[in-house]
């Protein structure tokens, strides 16, 4: 079933098109994994379906009704939900506290509150033994952790997620790495975009290459993976036959 479908999205900031027709499906309980070289519009594609932008063109579903050009809060009401990128969390709050934002718009249903907040806790155990400490006192992997909990607070249907790897060592990249996989083990359907694309189609199972604010490519993560050209602009040639590498784009 698909829960996130775009069919000739066209979006931009005023000075022209940044997304020139974009198509992009999710089916439930996938993780898709947008990659493509810096301005290729990735970014741009997470903030049109979040309702951050208004696309001029085309249309965004969610579980078949019609959301493009929805306002950000009617959107997350659908249950999508963003993990903005860092520098999200309010660093002099506690780790308590800035969970507990990511539940404002349950804040007046105190049962279902308790009920997330418990399901947020089991998630991510860094929400309980961290929880009294300022937030501006994690490290890089820590906060990105609780980020992706503050928004585990609405129980999304759909989590976007943009550069989860940014500025994170080796060690918590694979705790990043490994939340997603495992919240997507509990249902929940997922749209990253990554820089690192290695890891990036590593934990997705399918992927969408961009370029040029179109969509070039789209399959299972595995066969983006495997294609040559994708191989020798992204993975080092790895894959590709020799011969035919050529300089990373970007
Ligand atoms: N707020 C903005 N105002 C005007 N132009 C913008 C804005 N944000 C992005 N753009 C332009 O839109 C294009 C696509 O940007 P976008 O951020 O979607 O790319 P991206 O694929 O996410 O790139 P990166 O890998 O660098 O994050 C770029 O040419 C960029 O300069
Ligand atoms: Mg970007």
């Amino acid at each position: 079933m698909t829960v996130l479908s775009m069919k000739g999205v066209v979006a931009g900031y005023g000075g022209g098109a940044v997304l020139q027709g974009v198509d992009l499906d999710c089916a439930e309980r996938t993780v898709t994994c947008i990659v493509g070289p810096n301005g290729a519009g990735k970014s741009t594609v997470l903030r049109v379906i979040s309702g951050l932008l208004r696309p001029s063109a085309g249309e965004i579903s969610m579980d078949g009704e019609a959301i493009g050009g929805r306002a950000p809060d009617e959107v997350l009401r659908r249950g999508i939900a963003q993990v903005p990128q860092s520098h999200a969390l309010f660093p002099a709050m506690s780790v308590h506290e800035n969970i507990l934002m990511g539940g404002y718009l349950i804040r007046k249903d105190r049962r279902l509150l308790r009920e997330r907040l418990d399901m947020v806790r089991d998630r991510v155990p860094i929400v309980a033994e961290r929880a009294g400490d300022s937030a501006g006192n994690l490290s890089g992997g820590q906060r990105r952790m609780v980020e992706i909990a503050r928004c585990l607070m609405l129980d999304p249907r759909l989590i976007l997620l943009d550069e989860p790897s940014l500025g994170l060592d080796p060690r918590s990249l694979a705790g990043v790495a490994a939340l997603i996989q495992e919240l997507n083990r509990a249902g929940t359907t997922v749209l990253l975009v990554e820089q690192n694309v290695r890891l990036g189609l590593g934990l997705a199972t399918h992927g969408v290459v961009m370029e040029g604010g179109r969509v070039r490519l789209s399959d299972t993560a595995e066969k983006v993976r495997d294609h040559p050209e994708i191989a020798s602009l992204y993975l080092g040639g790895t894959t590709a036959p020799s011969g035919s590498t050529r300089a990373p784009a970007g």
